[in-house]
């Protein structure tokens, strides 16, 4: 949610800042805007719209100057107009500030500046800092922002500029993410770390209530009171190749196509050579392990559907009760926590909000928690009690693939490990499902080879109005899933519902040729799944079967009929899932919309 990118160095920083801003769009996309400092001058531009807008007017202006600050904005306080884009300036223009979060206590903040005679230029509550940061500016622009923040409540990386300050770049951050990037000579500040990957794989992580001073020959950190605070620095094993799209149209359809390889990455390193896991990642004793006696899976989104499919395995294999939640629900009924409690946190980003909460909310009851998270450093797996990445690579596209097929294959890695300590299964029964996991990605390589008859039936339905998905068991989540990925990339009005529940009210939903998909892999459930696909199709709809392959049960009750690769039925989500996001890619692209950036999306969801 808004990317923030600030850059000083012997580069133009225009061009290094747009460049960073063309990576972190995928965080918010309603305005984009830059600052450059040259020769005493803050020069800014500023576009409501994708960054596209932003690109046209700077080709109409020469901005040079190798201090540079950018944002990509999602829209929280004001609507995404040019005067609401940042960066945003004192009356002075001596302040430039980029921000992103929310400054809770902006209205108060407001009135104190307007009797002070200030004139508010727009709508956000960023404007207030570029004024109070210019007020408090005394010769020293990381003294006067680190005054500035301790009045500030709220979220926020604030990235500033000053006119005066040819060589410095300030930002600091709360409860939301900043990584520096450490160049020769010059040095970054980001969102995270794809603003700058193009440039440096050396990395930072700022830490809570933190001030950075980023020069051309150094980085210093502090915190809030002015005390150097040192830090580690990591290097990122990934490079540009993974942060751009490689050939293809949309970054969806890349990450896509990455799926063997995130479960492959995921399960790397966590077999031991005697065919069982084991996740040192997990950090609790198999004592404490033995003694959790219930789970709560938090999460939003997609990550909450890969949730609910770890649910089935967990309870299965390790007979533990497990509750799955949307964490924006799970803090406020009070939710009956302890120490015999483990709570999993899924997020890919690491850094939504509502989870975050969800996860704060957990510790202060004691309960363990664990995240599941693709993103090292991330605020979520450092608030966590521990931290399992999954390695699905950086993902972009808003709607979530990569990412959640590595967060189910993790879920599993959970529910096996557990099952051991507990004695819930016995050793030769994990390796057996462990060598089912591990045929997976062959598995969805050899699925994605049969996608032409996914991308036909796009076309053909794309300008159906709605689309049921039917599941049952782990066939169910799925369906949300399908629904999920059909609503957000095609604005398809998409239902998933257990298969059968939709005599309780959805079948009223169905027509003459309504879409309906079934996911119908071969399971317990399956007959009774297709008695219900019957009563569908007796009301007219048009079904659209994914079967096992060589399984002919469903033939008769398909109107059009897509092979699934055989593996055992609670794996199955691992593929059903995959010509899903195929179908809501290619629907979308058949209506004419940005895959990679839905309407009124973000990718990481930083506000509650
Ligand atoms: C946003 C994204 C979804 C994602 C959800 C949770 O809504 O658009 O694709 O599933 O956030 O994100 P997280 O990073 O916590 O997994």
């Amino acid at each position: 949610m808004c990317g923030i990118v600030g850059y000083v160095g012997e580069q133009a920083g225009l061009e290094v800042v747009v460049e960073g801003l063309r990576r972190l769009e995928y965080r918010g996309y309603d305005s984009a805007g830059v600052a450059v400092l040259d020769g005493g001058r803050l020069q800014v531009e500023r576009r409501a719209g994708k960054l596209a807008n932003l690109e046209k007017a700077l080709a109409e202006r020469s901005l040079p100057g190798t201090l540079a600050i950018g944002h990509t904005r999602w829209a929280t306080h004001g609507p995404p107009t040019d005067r609401n884009a940042h960066p945003h300036l004192d009356a002075a223009g001596a302040v430039a500030v980029v921000h992103n979060g929310t400054i809770e206590n902006f209205e108060v903040l407001v009135d104190r500046l307007e009797r002070d005679g200030v004139v508010m230029q727009s709508d956000t509550d960023t404007e207030v800092v570029a004024h109070l940061v210019a007020r408090a500016y005394d010769g020293d622009l990381a003294a006067a922002v680190r005054a500035v923040c301790r009045e500030l409540e709220g979220s926020f990386v604030l990235v500033l500029a000053h006119r005066d300050e040819p060589d410095l770049v300030v930002a600091a951050r709360r409860n939301l993410p900043l990584v520096i990037g450490l160049g020769d000579g010059e040095n970054f500040v980001g969102s995270d770390v794809t603003a700058f990957i193009a440039h440096t794989r050396e990395a930072r992580v700022v830490e809570q209530d933190q001030v950075v001073e980023v020069r051309r020959g150094g980085v210093t950190v502090t915190d809030l009171d002015g005390a150097v605070v040192e830090g580690e620095t990591y290097h990122v094993d990934w490079d540009t190749d993974a942060a751009e799209k490689g050939g293809y149209e949309f970054f969806m359809l890349k990450e896509i196509e990455e799926q063997p390889q995130a479960v492959r990455d995921t399960l790397g390193g966590r077999l031991t050579p005697e065919g069982l896991v084991h996740l040192d990642e997990l950090s609790m004793s198999d004592e404490d392990l033995r003694g959790i006696e219930q789970v709560f899976v938090i999460a939003c989104g997609s990550s909450y559907h890969s949730g609910l499919i770890g649910k089935y395995a967990v309870e299965r294999w390790c007979r533990l009760p497990v509750q799955v939640e949307m964490a924006s629900e799970f803090r406020y009924r009070d939710p009956v926590l302890g120490r015999n409690t483990l709570v999993i946190a899924i997020s890919q980003s690491g850094e939504t909000a509502d989870t975050l909460e969800a996860v704060r909310h957990a510790r202060s009851q004691r309960a363990w928690v664990l995240a599941v998270t693709n993103t090292l450093g991330s605020t979520i797996s450092r608030e966590s009690d521990a931290a399992l990445y999954t390695r699905a690579g950086p993902e972009v596209a808003v709607a979530s693939t990569k990412a959640v097929i590595a967060q189910i294959t993790a879920m599993y890695l959970v529910g096996l490990y557990l099952s051991g300590i507990r004695g819930t299964r016995d050793a030769d029964e994990v390796r057996a499902h462990l060598r089912d996991l591990q045929e997976i990605p062959d598995l969805i390589a050899e699925l994605l080879t049969r996608m032409e008859p996914v991308r036909a039936l796009a076309r053909e339905i794309a300008d159906e109005p709605r689309v049921l998905f039917l599941g049952r068991h782990v066939g169910y989540p799925i369906a949300l899933e399908g629904a999920l990925k059909l609503k957000e990339l095609a604005y398809v009005s998409a239902e998933g519902y257990p298969a059968g529940e939709i005599k309780h009210g959805p079948i009223a939903l169905v027509d003459q040729g309504t879409p309906v998909v079934v996911i119908a892999t071969r399971h317990a459930l399956q007959a009774k799944l297709l008695n219900n696909v019957q009563e569908v199709r007796a009301r007219g709809a048009r079904t659209i079967v994914l079967a096992t392959d060589g399984d002919e049960s469903a033939v008769a009750h398909a109107d059009v009929l897509l092979r699934i690769p055989d593996t055992k039925s609670l794996l199955a989500p691992l593929l059903t899932i995959v010509p899903l996001q195929v179908l809501s890619a290619e629907v979308a692209r058949a209506r004419g919309l940005d895959v990679d950036q839905p309407r009124n999306l973000a990718k990481s969801v930083t506000v509650e």
